[in-house]
């Protein structure tokens, strides 16, 4: 099989990365940069400081904040808007996973007529996009290293995902400083997002001898870090090493694929929209365990990765005592359960989760799965979760 493995031109990683954004965009020569963010980010001030170290350059800047969580078709249609009025020719993305994503999709729609639905799915985004440098804020959703962007479609309430080239930035500017204000609770839900992403990288069909190294590489650093991480906000050294898994939590993903957990996940989030990250979290021990006998050698290496077993245990137990770490993990960073996430009572959420099954099955995501699931097994799994 040939992999193909692609990431942003440049990524700067370290402490005080986002510093460089003026340099790096000087680079593509703008004359005004739109700033893609959300409102917490303008509130903060650090809005305002990547502003400075773009204009430091002589580079015009204009700040669109309107991105929500899990962002909405309508959202990006602002942002264009601005873009456009604003006579913006390159952008730049500050924030969390909804705004990097929903600045990517105003990237190419500056270059590629609408609708945007017309670009859900795989490749089918034709042109490129003006030039984006992406600056996470959060560890994470490892979008700043992705081909792929999640939108909300608003009219059929399902969540567009969108996996091309194009949506790739040109760089990405990984600095832990920035996440050393982010709270406990999503420090939680997106640091078990992204062991999600590596392990459904590494257990993936589409898994490859390039995507394999960064996936366990993230995983073992998820290990020594994010309980820390959650606990002691200000400690660097955590929040260093929970940035670094994120971006290769992502790079893995993104070369490889994600499986069930995430094809679960989005309509959980479009119908009742619980945060990416958590919804994750909180499908995650119960995929694991349907999933593991499909792919046991490599559930049991990630068990010994994260240290539940040693290397003289065997490959079942490795299996077993990874489903039980998974679960103490959740309750160690205090992750609910399904039925406290969703806010709706049992009636009314089984009434919805045949639609849910489909449009999971439909993304494609659960195709990669070590153990295919049909419809009723991911019913099954959704009440299992419950
Ligand atoms: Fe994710």
């Amino acid at each position: 099989m040939l992999a193909q493995f692609n990431v942003p031109s440049a990524i700067l990683v370290g402490g005080g990365a986002s510093k460089e954004v003026g340099t790096q965009a000087k680079r593509f020569n703008p004359e005004c940069v739109l700033l893609v963010t959300d409102l917490f980010m303008e509130q903060t001030g650090t809005a305002g400081q990547i502003c400075g170290y773009l204009e430091k350059e002589g580079i015009k800047t204009s700040v669109f904040s309107g991105v929500r969580p899990d962002p909405t078709d309508k959202d990006v249609l602002s942002g264009l808007k601005q873009f456009q009025e604003d006579r913006c020719d390159m952008i730049v993305a500050l924030g969390g996973g909804s705004p990097i994503d929903a600045a990517k999709v105003i990237s190419v729609l500056v270059n590629n007529e609408l609708p945007m639905s017309q670009y859900a799915g795989y490749h089918q985004v034709s042109r490129p996009g003006v030039p984006l440098i992406v600056i996470p804020t959060t560890a994470g959703t490892g979008s700043e290293v992705t081909k792929v962007a999640v939108i909300s479609d608003t009219e059929r309430d399902v969540k567009m995902m969108m996996l091309d080239l194009n949506l790739m930035a040109d760089v990405a500017l990984v600095d832990y400083e920035l996440s050393l204000t982010m709270p406990p609770d999503l420090t939680a839900n997106v640091g078990v997002d992204t062991l999600v992403h590596a392990v459904e990288a590494y257990v993936s069909k589409k898994a490859n001898p390039m995507s394999d190294p960064i996936a366990l590489s993230c995983i073992s650093l998820v290990a020594q870090h994010l309980y820390t991480a959650y606990k002691e906000p200000d400690n660097r050294g955590a929040r260093e090493g929970m940035m670094l898994a994120s971006c290769q939590g992502g790079m893995a993903f993104a070369n490889s694929s994600v499986c069930l957990v995430h094809g679960m996940s989005r309509p959980i989030g479009a119908l009742y929209h619980v945060p990416h990250g958590l919804s994750n979290a909180v499908l995650m021990p119960t995929v694991t365990e349907y999933s593991v006998s499909g792919a046991l050698k490599r559930y049991a290496t990630i068990s010994r990765t994260m240290g539940y077993v040693s290397e003289k245990d065997s490959d079942e137990a490795a299996g077993s005592a990874l489903i039980s770490g998974l679960q103490a993990l959740n309750d160690s960073l205090n992750i609910p359960r399904m039925g406290e996430c969703v806010k709706v009572d049992r009636t009314t959420f089984d009434e919805k989760v045949e639609k849910m099954a489909k449009d999971g099955l439909a993304s494609g995501s659960p195709d990669n799965n070590p153990v295919v699931p049909d419809v009723a097994d991911i019913i099954d799994l959704y009440h299992r979760a419950w």
